[in-house]
């Protein structure tokens, strides 16, 4: 019986330091508190994220513990319940501070009953440098689009004008030239200062700063601004915008410009007699408009890349119209994506706007 209890109790030994070398080895921190707040695990990779030794905190009371990690593991171990921190944020000395993926788990007897918590935490930095790499290079790719994009647009006018301005001491004495210099050098250079506007809304696309606003707001204006041109070309407008309040946080100019060129985009894209119906419908924490038109739709090859900047297929379009639609919705933490409408014709621009934002902000006049 002895030799039995003796073996068992080797066993029990064995299993236990299998157990604490695990946890002492993985890249993972891991730490515990039982039901009276008293730290039970603190392994060695914790040391390393937290900065604190496990002298300094094992059966030490929790509140030795960083607060970040100190209120999930508290929480669990009260409710019961696993908890995720996608991203928690620990002190470094010197000020700075260590992402930390946090995950808590309940530790409970066999029968049920809570016995305390668990926090594995996974070091992030190496996943967020990686981000911001990706993040850079994206910017990159974009902003040598851009830049081309510029170039090309800037050099056509300039040409023409170049060309004019070189001709100009020779034929300074032809009337019928000077009334040709006038008109091609204004063209021209009208072109320029459209493309400086686009380009100026494309490097502020989130406008002024963000107030609570009624999204039927900006949309009934720019359906005004757009009305002349709708009567002319013979489009009806289906644009109820119904009696419910639609809030979001935002900037008005900038959403009004977000619908203007959407809107100018689907009237570029229809005959007279089609129709640009605008709807505005609110879903969980979501506001969502849609523009819709009866033209022929994008095509399929087009339907990636449109949001990019000087992507166009009109002879004398910018192609900047949607990527600044893309940063404005993007200076709103809105999604914005087009589609076609299954089965006929036409294109939908979809654009959804968080409101639970604005939801716990005070309107402000
Ligand atoms: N409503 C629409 N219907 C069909 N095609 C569209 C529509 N809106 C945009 N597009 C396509 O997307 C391209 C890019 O649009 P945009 O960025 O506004 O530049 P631009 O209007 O100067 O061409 C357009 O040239 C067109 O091919
Ligand atoms: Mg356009």
């Amino acid at each position: 019986m002895a030799i039995k209890n003796a073996q068992l109790y080797e066993q029990v030994v064995l299993i236990n330091e299998y157990l604490q070398n695990i946890v002492g080895t993985i890249e993972s921190g891991v730490v515990a508190i039982n039901r009276a707040g008293h730290v039970t695990i603190f392994n060695r990779a914790a040391e390393q994220l937290t900065g604190l030794s496990v002298d300094a905190i094992l059966g030490r009371a929790i509140a030795e513990l960083p607060a970040p990690l100190r209120q999930p593991l508290v929480a669990t171990a009260e409710d019961g319940r696993a908890r995720v921190l996608a991203e928690v944020e620990l002190a470094k000395p010197g000020g700075s501070t260590l992402p930390v993926l946090c995950l808590t788990s309940p530790l409970r007897e066999p029968a049920g009953g809570l016995l305390g918590a668990v926090a594995v935490l996974s070091d992030l930095t190496a996943l967020k440098q990686l981000e911001m790499e990706q993040r850079r290079a994206e910017r990159l790719a974009y902003f040598e689009v851009l830049a081309a994009g510029i170039g090309h647009e800037i050099k056509n006018p300039l040409v023409a004008i170049k060309a004019f301005a070189q001709l100009l001491p020779r034929k300074f004495l032809d009337e019928q030239f000077r009334q040709e210099f006038a008109r091609v050098v204004g063209r021209e250079i009208g072109r320029m200062e459209h493309l400086a506007g686009r380009l100026r809304s494309l490097a502020r696309p989130g406008g002024g700063p963000h107030r609570a606003l009624d999204l039927r707001a900006p949309i009934a204006d720019a359906v005004e601004l757009l009305q002349p041109r709708l009567d002319e070309k013979g489009i009806a407008i289906r644009w109820a915008p119904g009696p419910n309040p639609c809030q979001v946080l935002g900037d008005h100019a900038a959403l009004e410009q977000l619908f203007l060129n959407l809107f100018g985009n689907a009237l570029d894209a229809m005959e007279a007699g089609g129709a640009l119906s605008v709807r505005l419908r609110s879903t969980e924490g979501r506001m969502i408009v849609e523009v819709e038109d009866t033209g022929p739709g994008i095509p399929d090859e087009f339907l990636p890349r449109i949001f990019e900047p000087f992507v166009t297929t009109k002879l004398h379009g910018s192609g900047l119209g949607l990527a600044i639609c893309a940063s404005i919705a993007n200076a709103h933490r809105a999604l914005i994506y087009a589609t076609n409408v299954p089965g006929q014709r036409g294109a939908v621009f979809t654009i959804e706007f968080p409101v639970e934002v604005a939801a716990s902000t005070p309107v402000r006049a």
